[in-house]
């Protein structure tokens, strides 16, 4: 097959079969590995599903099947798909501006700059980006720059995840992921997740700043342990160290504070976020107290993208409308009538997180891919976070409803799964 043809079956992706060797993208079960002639990297796990529409708390697929979203595209659709006010702000935007660079200003730019300054307590700036990995690029460089020369290295906590960038890669405290990638930029450390005293054991004049979770997503939903995040704050201003805290994930209400650092009586230093600011936009942010942005010299840091006019429109619209809903405490009545089911759930053996992020840690011997697996073919998206436990982290809207009814479908999952390991089970 020429290249022209293989491309052309590529765009194919309307076929229906579910055994594609021909370029088309599955609609169910083919692996990418077993499909050359698919059309992208195989960075990913198998796409077994192509939705094509969503709304509210609900995906359907090109067969036109209904799915429960209890993940929101990661964290991301936090107001639900489709989303009418991000949707008519984009268009809107389309129709006005759609580009004109860092060079610039727009409205959008600007007024989601002010509200996220509010939201961080004011006093701040705002660097825009497009992407989590990106914006906590930005953090790492805006620290060295702080530091200055010869204090350049951040400290991280295992199991944290912090992007796939060279450096972000390395800031992210998974070893495993490192190895075929070494070498690595130089300047990080880790230390365990919730060990003030190691933490500060391992902090010598090279240290310029930590970089931390509040609640670490990728890691297992691990929320900071009670004291610590007071302690490594007493800490870092004992050194002069930055603390920076990774809100990609749980930033913009997702754990029922508009950061999830507000949870504690800490004020960082500076504070990263993407993921739901856009509502599927692309879009991360950095922000940080004036003098501490000051570290930043015109020409140390940009992008061409970073903060667009249909970027900023989107996120313009995502706050306004959080703001609107009180979106944190949208989240804690949701997140609050979610945990409370999700612990009575048979199978389920302990509940952790914050809000509307949460892992359902499963009996013993239930293997969670394979009940997430269960659970996607009967109409519920959720994710595996662990071997052992089941990631929740649904839209805000979702209704009572649809709590019943995908913990139902995960109810189920998990006892067809536990009757297939009878040996494991309990
Ligand atoms: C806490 C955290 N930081 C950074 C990232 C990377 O964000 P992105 O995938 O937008 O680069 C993620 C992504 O899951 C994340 O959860």
């Amino acid at each position: 097959m020429s290249h022209a043809q293989s491309m052309g079956a590529a765009h194919a992706v309307g076929a229906r079969n579910s055994d594609a060797t021909d370029g088309t993208i599955p609609t169910n079960t083919t692996a990418v590995e077993t499909n050359p002639g698919c059309p992208l990297m195989p960075t990913y796990g198998p796409p077994s599903v192509m939705f094509v529409r969503g709304s509210g708390s609900e995906l359907f697929d090109r067969d036109g099947k209904r799915y429960l979203d209890f993940l929101a595209g990661l964290a991301v659709v936090s107001l639900g798909h489709s989303h009418p006010a991000v949707g008519a702000a984009i268009s809107e935007q389309a129709n006005t501006l759609q580009h004109v660079s860092n060079l610039f200003a727009t409205e959008p730019q600007v007024e989601v700059a002010q509200t996220l300054d509010r939201l961080n307590g004011g006093g701040g700036q705002v660097f825009f980006c497009n992407s989590g990995a990106e914006a906590n690029e930005a953090a790492i460089k805006l620290a060295r720059r702080y530091g200055g020369h010869g204090r350049h290295v951040v400290i991280s906590a295992f199991r944290s995840f912090h992007g796939r960038t060279l450096a972000t890669l390395h800031a992210t405290g998974q070893p495993e992921k490192h190895e075929v990638f070494q070498p690595l930029p130089e300047g990080f450390r880790h230390v365990e997740f919730g060990n003030a005293d190691e933490l500060e054991r391992m902090i010598d004049p090279s240290v310029c700043a930590v970089l931390l979770e509040t609640v670490q997503g990728e890691g297992g939903v691990n929320p900071l342990p009670a004291g610590y995040l007071e302690a490594v704050r007493k800490i870092c201003d004992e050194r002069d160290i930055l603390l920076m805290i990774d809100e990609v994930q749980t930033g913009l209400a997702r754990t029922g504070e508009w950061f999830g650092y507000q949870h504690w009586p800490v004020r960082p230093d500076v504070v990263t976020m993407a993921k739901a600011l856009g509502n599927g936009m692309p879009i991360g942010a950095v922000w940080a107290p004036k003098e501490i942005a000051a570290s930043f010299k015109p020409g140390d840091h940009a992008t061409t993208f970073g903060g667009q006019p249909l970027a900023t429109s989107a996120a313009r619209a995502v706050l306004r409308t959080m703001e609107a809903m009180d979106a944190p405490a949208t989240v804690n009545r949701v997140g609050g009538e979610l945990m409370a089911k999700l612990v009575d759930v048979d199978g389920v053996r302990s509940v952790r997180g914050l809000g509307l992020l949460l892992a359902a840690e499963l009996d013993e011997g239930i293997d969670a891919r394979a009940v997430a697996t269960t659970c996607l073919s009967r109409g519920l998206v959720l994710n595996a976070v662990t071997p052992t436990a089941l990631r929740l982290a649904p839209p805000f809207v979702l209704t009572s409803e649809e709590i019943d009814e995908g913990l139902a479908i995960m109810g189920a999952a998990i006892a067809d799964e536990r009757s297939t390991t009878p040996a494991k089970g309990h």
